[in-house]
């Protein structure tokens, strides 16, 4: 931060009432609040949850939007000061919340790619799709080190691996920032801390480590996002050892913002402290006191307002509190330009066409192509030439909605092909290039004919989910336990399935490659999943067997390797499991896995 930052602060911190102080702690989601009363009540940023999106979802729709906050802040008078609203998005790979945009593979994907310069790049396009809109701060990158594969969330990792995870941190938020001019948005790095460490993979849940383990493997990825200047951190909603850290002073003050010198914005998650205590004004002051600065609201933020005033003027809340948070709440704006930026729909990137452009999705592609793992290739069978008879098949095979998977136009994703616009299903990048390619009459491969078909490619895995949706969960004796131990309460979501048995999950996808292999054509298997599963009966039955992960709207990448034009290059960044349990290379107490981490043809 410079000195001037630093003058600057000082400066109209000392103009601010109090009530203007506590407005620039709030964000409040769009749906609850309009430009009035963002002046009125002195509001500091707005968001888009997953999915809110204003009008047909266009870029001049969220442009006006963000004009129209923009302006309605900026309104000086004897009441309000002129400080600029900051906009937040979870656009986490890629501006995936609207229509049109680049979507890039998830971040387990891109953890398969080990290339930490292609991270910067994908940082960097990122960046200009969320300035098309006139949103100027992502919630991303997650630094999430996930460690159970039943965790929904597992794919917001790019590795079990802390060490691949640093690789990536400091250059994804360079990647986004840039030298915080115009190409730049801010930076959030999440979930703070020890998100992907959570007991029995439950989403908010129990991160029940040592304060060495918490450090060395969930806390490192920090450093050097903080060494390259991220301006946000997002807490997370676990706790650790039973105490949530959305009220963990230790964990937010002193070891965030003193020891590890974090100077940017420490926000909350998605109503993070409404989970601290039953009473809400409790839990405001727990919040604050613990060292948030901003809190993310999706309704009651007048609320928040009135019982922050109360401890303030109770003494509960110091004042210097409230100061700390105001001053890295302006640092994070002042440093990011903002002050400086003219009206959204004044800005360079605002509604630029290089929104979803071809050289964009190029960037999009080579990431697809790069984060292909090949774990079985028997008899050399890939890579495929073009002018064979391909059979395609497989519930993901022509499904641009599920190969993008969560956090795609709709919190929890969509399917089919009308809501991802522009991009290529995996059929649509392999008939784009293989002329002797057919497309399974009802994609379950029945039709399958040893004299009409060399080979045929079945695209299998998971359907979208997001957060804890997105959990694999027997039963509920893990969260009867998981919540007995915290501190507070846990919001837990209907599971996506009881198992991590990909044939007891998906039994479609077995049926499918197994009546293709019945007839004695040779199966090329690519699964579209969040995470590794259980899969040797589909393994044994396959020919060949490529984890794709979730590759995003550009799934051509995905022919461009199976059909040759690109060696296979990807390595796991997760152990894959031999059986059901934590796979023993996670260093945990489990059985071998089937491929260790790293592995890949
Ligand atoms: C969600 C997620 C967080 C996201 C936020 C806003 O619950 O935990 O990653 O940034 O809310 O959508």
């Amino acid at each position: 931060m410079s000195a001037d930052v630093g003058t600057r602060v000082e400066t109209l911190l000392e103009k601010m009432t109090l009530a203007q102080k506590i407005g620039q702690m709030v964000q409040a989601e769009r749906q609850v609040i309009g430009p009035e009363e963002v002046k009125a009540w002195h509001i500091g940023s707005v968001l888009s949850g997953g999915g809110s999106c204003p009008g047909e979802n266009t870029l001049r729709d969220w442009v006006e939007m963000n004009d129209a906050y923009w302006a309605a802040s900026m309104q000086e008078d004897d009441e309000h000061l002129a400080i600029p609203i900051i906009y937040g998005i979870d656009a986490v790979h890629g501006n995936n919340n609207v229509r049109g945009a680049t979507v890039f593979p998830h971040n387990i994907g891109l953890g398969a790619t080990r290339d930490p310069d292609l991270l910067e790049r994908i940082a960097g396009v990122t960046a200009k799709e969320v300035l098309a809109t006139g949103v100027d701060w992502t919630f991303a990158p997650t630094l999430a080190v996930a460690r159970d594969y039943r965790w929904g969330r597992t794919y917001e990792s790019y590795s079990e691996d802390p060490a691949v995870v640093c690789s990536y941190s400091g250059r994804f938020v360079r990647g986004l920032q840039g030298d915080l001019g115009t190409d730049g948005v801010v930076a959030c790095v999440k979930h703070w801390v020890g998100d992907g460490g959570t007991q029995y993979g439950i989403e908010q849940g129990d991160t029940r480590v040592s304060e060495a383990e918490l450090r060395d493997r969930h806390m490192a990825p920090y450093v050097p996002a903080i060494g390259a200047g991220a301006l946000s951190v997002m807490v997370s909603f676990n706790s650790w050892n039973g105490d949530k850290c959305h009220g963990h002073k230790y964990l937010v003050t002193d070891v965030l913002k003193r020891e590890l010198g974090f100077l940017g914005c420490v926000i909350s998650d998605w109503d993070g402290i409404d989970y601290l205590s039953d009473s809400y004004f409790e839990a405001t002051a727990l919040g604050v006191n613990a060292g948030i600065d901003m809190f993310m609201i999706s309704e009651q933020w007048k609320s928040f307002v009135e019982h922050l005033s109360a401890h303030v003027s109770r003494g509960t809340v110091a004042m210097e509190r409230i100061d700390d948070a105001v001053r890295r709440i302006l640092r994070m704006k002042l440093a990011f330009g903002l002050f400086e930026k003219p009206r959204p729909a004044e800005r360079y990137w605002s509604v630029h066409d290089s929104y979803g452009s071809r050289e964009h999705r190029e960037v999009a592609r080579e990431a697809v192509r790069k984060s292909l793992v090949l774990l079985k290739n028997e008899g050399a069978l890939l890579p495929l030439s073009k002018d064979q008879r391909i059979l395609v098949a497989g519930k993901n095979a022509d499904n641009r909605g599920h190969q993008c998977g969560g956090f795609t136009v709709a919190w929890q994703g969509t399917s089919g092909n009308e809501f991802v616009e522009g991009g290529t299903s995996i059929w649509e990048g392999i008939r784009a290039v293989a002329p002797g390619a057919v497309m399974s009459s009802d994609g379950s491969g029945k039709d399958a004919d040893p004299d009409l078909h060399d080979v045929a490619i079945v695209v299998i895995g998971e359907k979208p989910y997001a957060e804890g949706m997105g959990d694999l969960r027997t039963g509920d004796d893990d969260v009867v336990k998981a919540g007995s131990q915290i501190h507070g309460s846990l919001k837990v979501l209907e599971p996506y399935g009881g198992t991590t048995v990909l044939s007891e999950l998906h039994p479609e996808d077995l049926e499918t490659i197994t009546a293709i292999a019945s007839k004695e054509v040779p199966v090329v298997t690519v699964m579209v999943s969040g995470r590794p599963l259980v899969t040797n009966l589909e393994l044994d039955a396959s020919t060949a067997f490529v984890a794709a992960w979730l590759p995003g709207s550009e799934g051509q990448g995905v022919a461009d390797v199976l059909l040759g034009d690109h060696p296979f290059t990807g390595r796991l960044s997760f152990s894959w499991p031999q059986r059901p349990g934590t796979p023993g290379s996670l260093g945990d107490a489990e059985g071998e896995p089937r491929f260790p981490f790293g592995y890949g043809l």
